[in-house]
């Protein structure tokens, strides 16, 4: 029978971690990364349709040019989990992520909701930014005159949030959409190693594109643009109007909507076990990656809202309009191609974690063991990386961006949620276990990230709220079904 709160203790993970090295039959994953690499991994995963979308978005209809404190804010939220995560996976360098760290804490059942809930974080995360990069081709495509068919670059579906109606958009498939998901998930079954050469040239792009934009039109910026008017919260934050919108509370539900700008940093620690030193490189490549974002984000924000004025951003691609308006427009295409490839590797960083977590859950039992066959030549888990990248394919290829999301969100907090108390509770129940990266003010750090967590969650609608409850119920059936049956712990348990 199984026992749901079933624990894995620590010494445990890194017994299975040290035989799993050790078993030639088990084809055990490459060590090769290096901390550099990390960092660029988190870089990969971070900067893509939340900073290139998302802020002219928040701007306009949140915070206005106070979307640069809203940054700051998510990135706080951020910081406190991902010390969290940094402390978790240095001391249990397993590649499950918080699917792991929820088993060495929190039992077995609260592991499998975790690993469950974190497929919304990546292979529906990766959803979201293939539909975002499709809109992005057909958008340069334009520039050199190309008009591709609307039938074959949109969703066939549509969702209204306010009847809860499903219609027909008279299209097919979202062609491109379904296309980079084929691509990147055959560079993720080649090589964790080409992969990760890819990630670091397509950083190096998006790094290049952020700061073109920055030294082109900073020079364009007029301090009339921040300044919006004199009012009891500060000039810089626009006169309430109404809950969410401008005011304090809109800087705070712009801070829950860049949020998704943030998410990508924890994919880090799913490559715990493809790392060179993983006890000195994983709080590198967290912390690093986040704190090198966070700067950039706030600077971008200050100087696109200082260009443009901040009703003005409401538009798909914002960054494009801070261009034209600081009048350097044929800077344009560029920085179009480069955001191409900058979410190309948010997408090969949000599918590469996803198969390393199903490897991990069906090592335990709780998927079937097929799920965890690593590549004898590769040494990639290929047949969950095929697997998930078929099913990703498919689901870009048919549902509209606006339904997927506030969803990756959602399942992004709550993860962050139980990671963030885990940590404290694996402090409390096994104490002097050797953590090579200890976060500072655990008992501050550790609640201050699981409530922040659950206040941007709190702020997210209704609608998503329900979605994520029928996710999970349907990942409970599937664990009673098969999980809970032929669980490693369950079986080592009844036959002593
Ligand atoms: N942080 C990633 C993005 O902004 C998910 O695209």
């Amino acid at each position: 029978m199984a026992n749901l709160w079933a624990r894995k203790s620590a010494a445990e993970l890194l017994q299975e971690a040290a035989l799993g090295e050790s078993d030639a039959e088990v084809h055990p994953l490459k060590r090769s990364l290096s901390a550099l690499n990390l960092v660029a991994i988190g870089i990969g995963g971070i900067i893509g349709a939340g900073i290139f979308v998302l802020t002219g978005h928040a701007a306009a209809a949140n915070a206005g040019p106070a979307v640069t404190l809203s940054f700051l804010l998510g990135a706080v939220a951020c910081a406190f989990a991902g010390l969290c995560y940094a402390e978790m996976a240095s001391t249990v360098p397993i590649s499950g992520s918080a699917y792991t760290y929820a088993y060495a804490t929190l039992g077995e059942l609260m592991a499998w909701i975790i690993g469950w809930d974190l497929v919304l974080e990546y292979a529906v995360g990766a959803v979201t930014v293939a539909i975002g990069w499709s809109g992005y081709v057909v958008s340069f495509a334009r520039d050199f005159g190309l008009d591709l068919p609307s039938r074959l670059v949109s969703s066939p579906l549509s969702f209204d949030d306010k009847t809860h109606a499903w219609s027909s958009t008279g299209a097919i498939f979202n062609v491109p959409a379904m296309l980079i998901i084929v691509l990147v998930t055959a560079l993720l079954v080649v090589g964790i190693r080409e992969s990760a050469r890819f990630n670091g040239f397509v950083v190096a792009v998006k790094l290049t594109v952020i700061a073109l934009f920055i030294i082109c039109t900073a020079s364009s910026v007029t301090s009339a643009n921040w300044v919006t008017s004199s009012n009891p919260d500060g000039a810089f934050i626009p006169p309430n109007a109404g809950p969410g919108t401008y005011g304090w509370s809109g800087v705070i539900r712009g801070a829950a909507v860049v949020f998704f700008a943030y998410i990508g940093f924890d994919a880090v620690s799913a490559t715990a076990q493809e790392a060179k030193t993983p006890q000195r490189d994983m709080p590198i490549g967290i912390l690093g990656s986040l704190v090198i974002c966070t700067v950039l984000y706030v600077a971008v924000g200050f100087v696109l809202t200082g260009i443009v004025p901040f009703d003005r951003l409401n538009v798909p691609d914002p960054i494009a309009v801070g261009v034209d308006a600081a009048g350097v427009g044929w800077l344009s295409p560029l920085i179009k191609l480069g955001i191409l490839f900058g979410l190309t590797s948010v997408i090969l960083v949000s599918l590469l974690p996803q198969p390393r977590i199903f490897r991990a859950m069906a090592h335990d039992g709780l998927l079937p063991p097929i799920a965890a066959r690593i590549h004898p030549r590769f040494r990639t888990p290929y047949v969950s990386t095929i697997g998930c990248g078929i099913v990703v394919a498919v689901l870009a290829g048919l549902l509209p961006i606006g339904l997927v999301g506030e969803l990756v969100s959602i399942g992004t907090l709550f993860a962050f949620a139980v990671v963030s108390i885990g940590t404290l509770v694996l402090r409390l129940i096994e104490p002097e276990l050797i953590r090579p990266f200890r976060s500072p003010a655990i008992w501050l750090v550790a609640p201050a990230g699981a409530a922040i967590s659950i206040f941007l969650m709190v702020s997210l609608p209704l609608d998503t709220w329900i979605r994520l409850a029928v996710w999970l119920a349907v990942g409970l059936a599937i664990y009673f079904a098969y999980g809970a049956k032929h669980s490693m712990k369950a079986n080592r348990r009844s036959q002593m």
